[in-house]
């Protein structure tokens, strides 16, 4: 019989900002603040992302889409790109993300988690920088998700 072994992940789960602490909690009023900046026409499905430095600066990023569809992207990406440009030699310590839309098909009271592409770039900064970035999924109603890397939300990741 093949063997089998198994991963497990861990997920903390916050019923409110207040539980956070206070860069914490402000990582994730950014992401939400900035989600109104979204240019998504085609999917309906604004998302805002923030992205909080070592030095203790947040940077945002929102969806931006396009009518050739791939050629758009993600808020993750938008907010990481943006900080890994203006300072690529801060350390990423955490990313906030969220997402409202009037659209019937998306359920936004779970949390919102980041997509396949964006995880994996995640990863990558993980191991740029040598140290996990803490993940923050909050959903409409202000429960968050949180893991302590992108390792518990992409597990064998390709990586070196
Ligand atoms: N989107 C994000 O910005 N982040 C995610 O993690 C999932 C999806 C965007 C892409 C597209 O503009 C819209 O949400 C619908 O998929």
């Amino acid at each position: 019989m093949a063997n089998t072994f198994e991963i497990k992940i861990k997920i903390n789960v916050f019923n409110s900002l207040n539980e956070l602490n206070t860069a914490e909690k402000e990582l994730c009023i950014s992401a939400k603040e900035i989600l109104n900046n979204a240019y998504a026409p085609y999917s309906k499905f604004k998302v805002g992302a923030a992205v909080l430095l070592e030095s203790g600066e947040i940077v945002t990023g929102t969806n931006q889409e396009n009518i050739a569809y791939p050629s758009g992207t993600c808020a993750e990406r938008t907010a990481i790109f943006y900080a890994s440009t203006q300072y690529p030699n801060k350390k990423i310590k955490a990313i906030a993300v969220t997402a409202k839309s009037d659209a019937t098909i998306f359920d936004l009271n779970k949390p919102v988690s980041p997509c396949g592409v964006c995880r994996q770039v995640i990863a990558e900064y993980e191991q740029k920088q040598n140290q996990s970035i803490k993940i923050f999924m909050i959903g409409n109603n202000d429960v968050i998700y949180q893991c302590q890397s992108i390792n518990d939300l992409l597990p064998l990741m390709f990586n070196k």
